[in-house]
């Protein structure tokens, strides 16, 4: 038609330049929800841009319409020992597998979250990056690998994504409309990671019983004329504070003056170097980038020599659980400002923590459920940053910089009468704490069954009371508890998995949703382990039949995990 034809004329491009397609197909892969953020905020500037952005989950992606995409933009997270989140694995595999078609025509880029500090930086990224280029695809921009301050180096990705989708058919730039942002006096301030909200501490317990060795925080906080909004599984970032004696003892190797002007960002911002240590950098966290930086700026301390080819592995146990005072020490450096020092660290990065109350039961607060780490490393003490400066440093009144990480991959299922099975030793208690009290206060009438775990029944049983009320009431069906260090035989949450392997089934069969809070590296990874043999064992099913069917409960969403 008419119309049409004039659509089209009005955007055809200058003539000898390629029609390039306004389809771009956004996938994200996200454990905590960070690399989702920024897929969103991505499609949003896509869209500004007059391109036509598809924005998706890796688990949601049809593999078989890869084909057909143009123009894809990846966003992942690496965790653990480099693996992909769980909503990217079902995606990395067909991708790596021979089912993954040729993929000549595709034009792509990949934006890589992850942490410096782990040996497998960046892992999935990397992977995707390498697979895509393999199948054929060519690269928009280069891949960016992010740190875990990753706002810079993402808005710079997106900087650069956006020139290159941009660089040919010229109608496509009128549509930007200027770029200009509208701002509006009346609205209220946004709180966020970069702008966090400052809460005030309404109530820092400790939850564990006199003689345990354990130290577990609740902390109860406002969130009152923040505007700042939550779900039940959603997570709290928190921006804690470098304990001043690892702060205090730094300055004094280094011979510096705690009164020095530094600057602690890119805008020019400045603090003393004593609030910079406290507050802005990261000072208990050696990574190999660092280490690299520093050898630079200490030529002869022997860090050149730990960095050779051939000495990883002795690179990898230097940096393991030590700190900067560690390494000022060690490798006795001195006569560096510390303006420059400061230069060559990471942001304090803040930490998130899983929300353990329900916004219903606790309109305009918060709570959280946190274990104090300490330990004993190479002859010092070490602590934890957040969680020893909330046991330790955190009174009530005092205020603490926070802000909201929506986790949309940790959700309740949207049928309340959907049963839940809930499995969260510890402090992976906490998001359970959330979903109970969110299903009381909205009548919801699925059955629920928890299983938590931790070492002593006298001393660590968090939250017993209200557990215990829960099942009186009926909002807690069932609760299997395992204390581990009460018997000569440690006993895991995974053990009475397996216990009620039969009960389990028929809560699956009928619909039920798992959900793993806690512990990664050891739990999570045997808990996984004893829902497949339950599965194999009830099911009568092959051990990769047993696979597929968690696989396949993951892809539908009824096995979630937030595990760290
Ligand atoms: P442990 O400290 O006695 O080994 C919460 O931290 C609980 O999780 C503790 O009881 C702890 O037991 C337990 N835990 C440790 N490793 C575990 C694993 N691999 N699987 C399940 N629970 C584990």
């Amino acid at each position: 038609t008419a119309l049409h034809k004039t659509e089209a004329s009005a955007a055809a491009p200058a003539v000898n330049q390629p029609v390039l397609s306004k389809e771009v197909t956004v996938l994200f892969g996200s454990q905590t929800g960070n690399s989702q953020k920024l897929a969103k905020k991505l499609s949003e500037k896509l869209k500004e841009q007059g391109l036509q952005p598809t924005l998706s989950s890796m688990s949601d992606f049809k593999p078989n319409t890869l084909k057909k995409v143009e123009n894809l933009l990846i966003l992942v997270s690496t965790h653990g020992e480099g693996e992909p989140p769980d909503n990217a694995l079902s995606f990395y595999e067909f991708l790596h597998s021979k089912r993954a078609p040729q993929l000549e025509g595709l034009r792509f880029s990949v934006l890589a979250l992850g942490d410096t500090s782990y040996e497998f930086f960046c892992q999935t990224g990397k992977d995707f990056d390498k697979r895509l280029e393999e199948l054929g695809g060519k690269r928009l921009t280069a891949r960016v690998d992010c740190d875990v301050d990753f706002e810079d180096s993402a808005a710079e990705w997106m900087d650069r994504v956006l020139a290159s989708l941009n660089e040919a058919p010229a109608a496509q730039s009128s549509a930007n409309g200027g770029g200009a942002t509208v701002w509006n006096e009346t609205q209220p301030t946004e709180y966020s990671r970069s702008n966090p909200f400052q809460a005030a501490v309404l109530e820092n317990l400790n939850l564990n019983g006199r003689g345990s060795d354990r130290e577990t925080r609740h902390l109860e906080i406002s969130l009152e004329g923040s505007n700042l909004q939550y779900e039940p599984g959603d997570s709290l970032g928190v921006y804690p504070k470098n304990h001043p004696r690892l702060v205090d003892e730094l300055v004094q190797a280094m011979d510096w003056n705690r009164e020095e002007l530094v600057p602690v960002d890119k805008n020019g911002n400045e603090r003393t170097l004593l609030e910079a240590l406290t507050g802005h950098y990261e000072i208990t966290v050696l990574t190999k980038p660092l280490l690299e930086q520093a050898a630079t700026l200490f030529p002869g301390s022997g860090l050149q020599e730990l960095l050779a080819p051939g000495r990883e592995q002795e690179l990898r146990a230097y940096i393991k659980s030590r700190d900067l005072l560690d390494l000022v020490q060690d490798y006795q450096l001195k006569g560096v400002s510390g303006r420059s020092f400061v230069s060559i660290l990471r942001k304090l990065p803040p930490r998130l923590y899983s929300i353990s109350s329900s916004p219903k039961a606790y309109p305009d607060e918060v709570h959280l459920t946190i274990r104090k780490v300490q330990y004993e490393a190479h002859g010092r003490e070490r602590y934890g940053v957040c969680s020893t400066y909330i046991a330790e440093h955190l009174e009530l009144g005092d205020s603490l910089p926070v802000f909201i990480q929506h986790n949309p991959n940790f959700k309740l299922p949207q049928n309340p009468d959907t049963p839940i099975i809930m499995i969260g030793p510890g402090t992976g208690a906490a998001p359970f704490r959330a979903f109970l009290g969110e299903r009381e206060e909205t009548g919801a009438q699925g059955k629920t069954w928890l299983f938590f775990g931790d070492r002593h029944f006298s001393t660590d049983f968090l939250y017993q009371v209200e557990w215990q009320r829960w099942l009186k009431d009926g909002v807690l069906t069932r609760m299997d508890v395992a204390f581990s260090r009460d018997t000569d035989q440690k006993v895991y949450v995974q053990h009475r998995i397996l216990e009620h392997g039969k009960e389990l089934y028929q809560w699956l069969e009928e619909g039920a949703g798992i959900y793993v809070c806690g512990d990664e590296k050891h739990m999570a990874h045997d808990v996984h382990a004893a829902l497949a043999t339950m599965i194999e064992r009830e099911g009568g099913l092959s051990s990769e039949a047993a696979a597929e069917y968690l696989a396949r409960l993951q892809q539908d969403k009824r096995y979630q995990r937030d595990v760290y």
